[in-house]
């Protein structure tokens, strides 16, 4: 039985030289402002144990993480309807590129990249205020994580909403194409919100760890999806979670797994545990560098790689 623990001091103890490596987001000024000498890492088990390094319990902005988390949600609304809307292939381009929405008519390639993204919010709102739909959103990832404490940092959602461009470029895009139902203000309203929620690795792997036990938290009890539909999402984090960057980090690390520009990234090993690293210096696709490797360790010293 490999002790988790030291598996995980050890990752800590060999990257710490390296920490600060890559370049954390500036596109979005108040991520800028983050001190990129940061590490953590969390690992909870199926059976419910946790196993925590560095900065662990520091929280910091899921971002595109919580795709997976709107996902879910919008699966559980409207079922197998949600890819009438949007793809499942994975694009090959970077996570906030416009070329193939032109292409393909204003569906996304897939869930995961920003335009896919936007539009499985839009579908979660069917019926909302944007208000409640964040709300909703906020309520669920607490349900998941266990935690009230989780909360939405107002001052990332303000930031991204003044400058993200390529955001209302690729909504007014999808809404020209009749692929969006809402106002691109509110569907980007409650988009810029769900990526400003703010967790620490310990409850990032707490909420995600469902994905791992066949789609019921074994310490909650929660039943939260279907077996076949954690399988799915599942599937669909390995081939699309690191948009041009899946092909590479399903060869080193073996997981499926989604990342975000926060510095963060979710790995799920299925019915093994759940695990939450973040490090906010981010390498050229976007994706945490340090996070990458940590995982990559993780995978060869536990031999969890699905493959
Ligand atoms: O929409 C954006 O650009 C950001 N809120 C999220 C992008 C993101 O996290 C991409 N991940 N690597």
């Amino acid at each position: 039985m490999t002790d988790l623990q030291a598996v995980l001091d050890s990752i800590h103890k060999e990257l710490a030289p390296r920490i600060g490596e890559g370049k954390v987001a500036d596109y979005i000024p108040e991520l800028a402002k983050i001190d990129a000498n940061q590490f953590g890492l969390s690992v909870v088990t199926v059976d419910g144990k946790v196993y925590n390094v560095g900065h662990a319990e520091v929280p910091f902005s899921i971002q595109s993480i919580s795709k997976v988390f709107m996902l879910t949600l919008a699966l559980g609304k409207v079922g197998e309807g949600l890819w009438k809307r949007v793809g499942r292939e994975p694009s090959g381009s970077a996570f906030n590129s416009i070329v193939q929405l032109e292409q393909e008519q204003g569906i996304p390639r897939n869930p995961f990249i920003n335009a896919g993204a936007i539009a499985v919010t839009d579908v979660v709102m069917a019926g909302h205020a944007p208000r409640e739909a964040i709300g909703e959103l906020l309520r669920f990832v607490r349900y998941l994580a266990d935690d009230e404490s989780v909360t939405i940092d107002d001052r990332v959602a303000k930031s991204e909403t003044q400058t993200g461009y390529r955001n209302f470029a690729l909504a007014n895009f999808m809404r020209s194409y009749r692929n969006l139902d809402h106002p691109v203000e509110h569907v980007l309203g409650v988009y810029f919100h769900q990526c400003a929620v703010s967790m620490t690795c310990e409850q990032l792997a707490k909420a995600g760890l469902f994905l791992a036990a066949r789609g019921s938290n074994p310490t909650t009890g929660h039943s939260v999806v279907s077996p076949k539909r954690a399988r799915r999402i599942n599937a669909l984090m390995l081939t699309c979670g690191h948009y041009d960057g899946s092909g590479d980090f399903a060869y080193h690390v073996g997981l499926p797994g989604k990342s975000g520009v926060g510095g963060g990234i979710f790995a799920v090993a299925p019915g093994i545990a759940s695990i939450a690293v973040w490090s906010p210096g981010l390498n050229k696709v976007g994706n945490s560098q340090l996070g990458a490797v940590a995982l990559e360790m993780l995978a060869a010293r536990t031999g969890w790689s699905v493959f």
